[in-house]
């Protein structure tokens, strides 16, 4: 559509998302030309700027791909040169009024699109929605809003938030980000589920004995805990990212690729979840640790921490999924903070083989024949199934050894970041990869009667080292259901 041009404003343009993640990646996209030919890029924020300004700092946060390097600073500089900044406050109409003028002199009477990033905080999300669509929305075009978590705090909030948004938006107009469905592995599942004959008739409680999601990082809440004070860790990660991988992992065959039918088969399986109970639940906290001369601070030394507070840094729990497929299988979730590895990864162990012929008749050192196949989303993005094999050589001793899918070695192309794909996806009018409003209300309703307890009861998290495997309060909840994690090796 040569006649058409897409305006993406990103509003909070100054903010840590903007920089690190928004204009690298449109820059990113820029490189592979996958934008359209007529585009500009707004920066919106409060402070006083220049363009000028605005691509100096903008131009720090550009990186080409290792393979990339070619005629990357003059495409560096003709990136910048679309890239404007416009001073506004997120609740002025008259403000977004100045901001429209700018984009229709660049539109040049075309067509224009216009897609807001919201990279502000949730509480002027609704102003900013105002504003923009009441003065500053696309007359002959389409107008999208991105919006990323935090979605509301529970049902009620994240249900306020959506009827704010809908006073000014369409459903379709809203894309609701979850950055971890643009990571390659988990848009990869689908693939691997469906696409191969292997592995769908195993995907059931029949052939899978538990299925675990790990989320961990190695360091603390550095500098963001004003905000994860307000959220912890089963609202940051296990609502969202690791509820989304379970559901893409859980769910039924879907009719068609089309977004609306896989979104379909993700409300299906999260609403035949029970919503999670504070028995099948462990959470934890970070205190200081001291290690080869360094000192690792404790959650609540961080300044914006207040003192004594109880929000969880990690947080194990078992859910199940009651329908014909999944019932009895434990679906195991694990997110925290300042742990000793940094890691996202699904692990699927299968039932043992039965009968054990080898053990009975080697008395192999293997006491369980069981198989676990390992997605690991990052880093060092790999697939890989542990089997049983014969130690080459004249007796009949097994191992464990992985058939493995490593993806540097196999792919010698550098993985996009995951805003990427998101942002060219929202651009196009892709909607698979976003989160329905009622996707999003049945993911809250397995999560907010558990955090209402937690907190209502003042629940004292368990307390581990920074830098440790976490509480060992989650082995035991793994234990109840007869799993170990398969990440302790
Ligand atoms: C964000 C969380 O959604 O995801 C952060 O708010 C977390 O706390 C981040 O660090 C992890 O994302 P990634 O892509 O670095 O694994």
């Amino acid at each position: 559509k040569e006649e058409s041009t897409v305006s993406i404003t990103v509003v909070g343009a100054s903010g840590d998302l903007a920089r690190k993640k928004i204009f690298p990646a449109l820059f990113a996209l820029y490189y592979e030309d996958c934008l359209p030919k007529h585009f500009t890029v707004f920066g919106y924020a409060r402070s006083k700027m220049t363009d000028a300004e605005l691509r100096n700092m903008v131009s720090m946060t550009l990186t080409c791909r290792i393979d990339k390097r070619e005629n990357c600073s003059e495409k560096m500089d003709q990136f910048l040169k679309r890239c404007f900044y416009h001073s506004g406050q997120y609740d002025s109409e008259e403000n977004f009024a100045v901001l429209d003028k700018k984009l229709k002199e660049h539109e040049g009477g075309r067509v224009s699109n216009r897609l807001y990033y919201l990279s502000i905080p949730p509480n002027i999300f609704i102003d900013a929605v105002r504003c923009a669509s009441s003065s500053a929305s696309s007359t002959n075009g389409w107008t999208r809003v991105i919006v990323e978590k935090p979605f509301g705090r529970d049902s009620d909030s994240s249900a306020a938030l959506t009827r704010g948004l809908k006073q000014y938006l369409e459903e379709d107009q809203i894309f609701r980000i979850d950055h971890y469905l643009g990571k390659e592995l988990v848009e990869n599942l689908s693939v691997l589920r469906f696409s191969n004959l292997i592995f769908e008739p195993l995907w059931s409680r029949q052939y899978i004995k538990n299925v675990q999601l790990i989320f961990s990082e190695d360091f603390g809440t550095e500098g963001r805990g004003g905000y994860f004070d307000h959220y912890g860790i089963v609202r940051d990660i296990m609502q969202n990212h690791l509820l989304q991988i379970l559901a893409l992992f859980a769910m039924e065959t879907p009719v068609s690729l089309d977004a609306e039918d896989i979104r379909n088969e993700k409300v299906k399986v999260l609403r035949s979840m029970k919503p999670l109970q504070l028995e099948n639940m462990v959470t934890g906290q970070y205190k200081s640790h001291a290690k080869g001369g360094t000192s690792y601070p404790a959650y609540t030394d961080d300044k914006t921490v207040p003192n004594g507070s109880l929000t969880p840094t990690f947080a194990a729990a078992a859910l199940f999924i009651d329908n014909a497929r999944w019932d009895g299988v434990p679906f195991l979730l694990k997110a925290g903070k300042a742990l000793h590895t940094k890691r996202a990864e699904i692990r699927v162990q299968f039932r043992h083989v039965p009968g054990n012929l080898y053990n009975k008749s080697f008395g192999t050192d293997l006491d369980q024949a069981t198989n676990e196949l390992v997605i690991r989303v990052q880093p060092d993005e790999a697939i890989y199934l542990k089997i049983n094999n014969k130690v080459p050589g004249l007796g009949m001793r097994l191992d464990n050894s992985h058939l493995n899918l490593h993806y540097a070695a196999r792919y010698s192309k550098e993985i996009p970041d995951a805003y990427e794909r998101l942002l060219l996806d929202a651009i196009e009018g892709e909607r698979r990869l976003f989160i329905r409003s009622d996707e999003l209300d049945a993911a809250w309703e397995l999560f907010t009667p558990v955090l209402k307890e937690l907190e209502e009861k003042k629940i004292i998290p368990e307390y581990y080292p920074y830098g440790s495997r976490g509480p060992v309060g989650a082995h035991y909840l793994a234990a109840r259901y007869n799993v170990r994690w398969g990440d302790i090796a």
